[in-house]
């Protein structure tokens, strides 16, 4: 079990990425949602002990992992957000060096580094140099190396960002294959890497917790506060203005647009059944709260 107890986190600039956080883990996959600078990244390196709490702690079965962290080490996978490789080196010669910095057996590395390779679909690449991989390949590569070790905890930070839709397809599958006896925590902006996956939900805004909530009582929470509405250009500008709004399309009728708020915000406004990006554009939008108690 992963526990975080009133951690915040406050850079030597004296920003603070992280205020007071709390959550504990206990298994299955967290999707960690929220925009640019939320601190999701500043979160994991802590989780993955390569940063430190200012305050707080964070334990892995009851261990402080700041205090000691060889068994949360041990147990771990991790893809940082900004993940360098070795470009001169074949997949399978990395897989192989990653596999001797974890300590891991050289034999059974051997089996699992084919698995691996088989796994993210890299075979016909295997034995190319990773500085010729595109984006997409190098990132494969990235989330195999994190699971090398069968990590308990895996901690994948943006790891569907340069796949293409097969591939980030393939990655859903993966996680969703994985995720039962494993704590898997992953951050995304793409709303629906997480929206089948993901057991639990950590919104982020700003350094704060907004909710570490099941996918279902996030889209419960806005029940009957999704709209979509027919404007004319002017109209548009004056419900931009006035709500929280997603998606605008232009149709022959119009523009129509999504709308976020506890009132019907057009005459001919309908409701519409919530999804997980309404509740991230809502929770994390700087408008919340002029409309929405
Ligand atoms: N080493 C650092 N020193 C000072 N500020 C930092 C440092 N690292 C991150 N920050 C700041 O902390 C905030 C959170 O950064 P973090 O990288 O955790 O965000 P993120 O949610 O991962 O964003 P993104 O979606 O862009 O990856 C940002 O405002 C960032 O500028
Ligand atoms: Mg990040």
């Amino acid at each position: 079990m992963l526990s975080i107890k009133n951690v915040s986190k406050k850079y030597s600039n004296n920003f603070t990425a992280l205020s007071n956080f709390n959550m504990e883990l206990e298994g299955g996959v967290i999707g960690l949602l929220g925009a640019n600078g939320a601190g999701k990244s500043t979160l994991m390196k802590m989780i993955a002990t390569v940063s430190k709490p200012s305050e707080g702690v964070i334990t892995w079965n009851g261990q402080d992992i700041h205090k000691n962290g060889d068994e949360l080490r041990h147990d771990l996978g991790y893809l940082p957000q900004s993940f360098g490789v070795f470009p001169n080196l074949t997949a399978v010669e990395f897989l192989k060096y990653m596999a001797a910095l974890k300590g891991l057996n050289m034999k059974k590395a051997k089996n699992r580094i084919n698995e691996l390779i088989d796994l993210l679909n890299l075979s016909d690449a295997a034995n190319r140099s990773i500085g010729n991989y595109s984006g997409g390949m190098r990132q494969r590569i990235g989330i195999a190396q994190a699971l090398l070790n069968d990590p308990k905890i895996l901690i994948v930070d943006e790891p569907t960002i340069g796949l293409d839709p097969n591939e980030r397809m393939n990655f859903r599958n993966l996680i969703n294959s994985l995720s039962k006896d494993k704590i898997i925590i992953l951050s995304t902006h793409i709303v629906s890497d997480v929206e089948s996956s993901a057991e639990k939900i950590v919104l982020m805004n700003k350094g704060k917790l907004i909710c570490f909530c099941k996918n279902e009582e996030l889209l419960n929470s806005l029940e009957g506060n999704v709209w979509e509405c027919i404007a004319g250009e002017s109209e548009l500008e004056d419900i931009k203005d006035k709500y929280i709004t997603g998606n605008i399309i232009r149709r022959n009728e119009g523009m129509v647009v999504r709308v976020i708020s506890e009132n019907k915000p057009a005459s001919n406004a309908v409701k519409l059944k919530p999804t997980l990006e309404d509740a991230y554009i809502y929770y994390t939008s700087g408008k919340r709260g002029e409309n929405i108690g």
